[in-house]
């Protein structure tokens, strides 16, 4: 498919700048990298169209995912790896059919390696695993995501993700926090339980950062390009340390998170006035400051750093700040895209033109000097 046009429909997917964030990134990876799909044999049966869409969009995009058949019915593996490769080869997709040995071994490895570097989608099946248990099967993908160090697994569903006994799917599974709810009897289908629990051991196995994702095939180009996703994202959930004041922050890491996240660089009147509090994320992928004020504690700084945004670590900072104050107010910009999710947190707002304020279990008499606070609070960046 033609670049121009391949690009044109992307930003019908998302915004612009998400889609070349995410591109960027992608494209900075090792190629072997990218992700790992695999549709479930329901899926190459019977919703062959989108999934055949996607792989088209993604290898114009010069993305190139590893396609495993047969992890959960690996019966036919051979068939639904030789109907997926019919049809991309009748679009001229280049794809090359590889049958896994039983061990999902070097040699396996070294064709997918060689069917990437020539340009063309690696269709894997595990037809040679069938006698294999599903967890033997679940331990050969760790196998090979480790080899590739694959950043994504995606499972590709009828369904729109991990569904819920009641309400929508959840956009984010933190695996620390959510496990023992969701594994609750009755909370998802039989088929979706066994599913998380095999994406927990394979997230704890392999040695580098995975996440994994469930989602329909009509929404996937959504998932890899936007911030909000589509689908369910499983991650393994985050480390947040809690410091008092600065101590123990390393400074220069925060600033260059700080960078990331919101685009500009903070000077050091941030850094030389005094915090309550401040919660990292280990690596220094996200971060929230609480300074005191003699009206209210004040969140002067949330950011998670930019590649990260939109999977769920703002809200594992977010439910910690809560968690320790049950009072305090912040501020944001009208035009930044969190705000309306600020508008569902807060207990009140109000609304001016260069700023939005918010709080949370303020006694009533301290609403008014906390806003006159936040509207007057310096700007931190240079
Ligand atoms: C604000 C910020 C810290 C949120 O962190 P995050 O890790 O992206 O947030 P999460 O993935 O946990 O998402 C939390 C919620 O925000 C929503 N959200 C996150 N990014 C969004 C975006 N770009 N547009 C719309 N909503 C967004 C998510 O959908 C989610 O809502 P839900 O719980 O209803 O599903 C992060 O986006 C950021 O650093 N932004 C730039 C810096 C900034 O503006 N900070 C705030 C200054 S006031």
């Amino acid at each position: 498919m033609e670049a121009e046009i391949v690009q044109r429909f992307l930003e019908s997917v998302g915004a612009k700048a998400d889609i070349d964030l995410y591109l960027r990134l992608f494209r900075a990876q090792r190629k072997e990298s990218f992700a790992i799909l695999a549709p479930n044999a329901q899926i190459v049966k019977s919703a062959l169209d989108p999934v055949h869409f996607d792989l088209r969009i993604l290898a114009g995009l010069g993305l190139l995912p590893v396609v495993l058949l047969g992890l959960l019915e690996p019966k036919d593996a051979d068939a639904q790896a030789a109907r997926v490769a019919a049809w991309l080869v009748e679009d001229e997709v280049p794809c090359d059919v590889i049958r896994a040995d039983v061990a999902v071994g070097p040699e396996t490895i070294r064709a997918i390696g060689a069917a990437v570097a020539r340009g063309a989608i690696p269709l894997v099946s595990l037809e040679a695993c069938a006698a294999q248990t599903i967890d033997a099967r679940f331990r050969l993908l760790a196998t090979l995501a480790t080899a590739l160090e694959t950043r994504k697994v995606v499972f590709l569903s009828r369904r729109a993700g991990l569904v819920l006994a009641a309400g929508p799917p959840p956009s984010v599974v933190s695996l620390a926090t959510d496990t023992e709810r969701l594994l609750a009897p009755g909370v998802l289908s039989r088929g979706q339980a066994l599913l998380l629990r095999q994406v927990k051991q394979l997230l704890e196995r392999v040695p580098h950062r995975l996440s994994a994702t469930v989602v329909n095939p009509l929404a996937l180009l959504r998932e890899l390009f936007t911030v909000n996703g589509a689908g369910t994202l499983i991650r393994k959930g985050s480390r947040i340390e809690t410091h008092s004041g600065w101590e123990g922050v390393d400074q220069a890491r925060l600033r260059a998170l700080f960078a990331s996240a919101f685009g500009r660089t903070v000077g050091d009147g941030l850094f030389a006035r005094k915090v309550s509090r401040t919660f990292v994320e280990e690596s220094y992928r996200g971060a929230a400051v609480i300074e005191e004020t003699p009206v209210a504690p004040y969140l002067t700084k949330f950011a998670v750093e930019r590649q990260a945004q939109g999977e769920g670590l703002g809200g594992e900072i977010w439910s910690l700040v809560t968690r320790d104050y049950p009072a305090f107010f912040w501020r944001s910009r009208p035009e930044n895209a969190i705000t309306a999710w600020y508008a569902k947190q807060c207990d009140g707002l109000a609304r001016f033109p260069a700023w939005h304020v918010f709080w949370r279990g303020l006694p009533i008499e301290t609403i008014d000097p906390a806003v006159r606070a936040a509207l007057s609070a310096p700007s931190d960046f240079d």
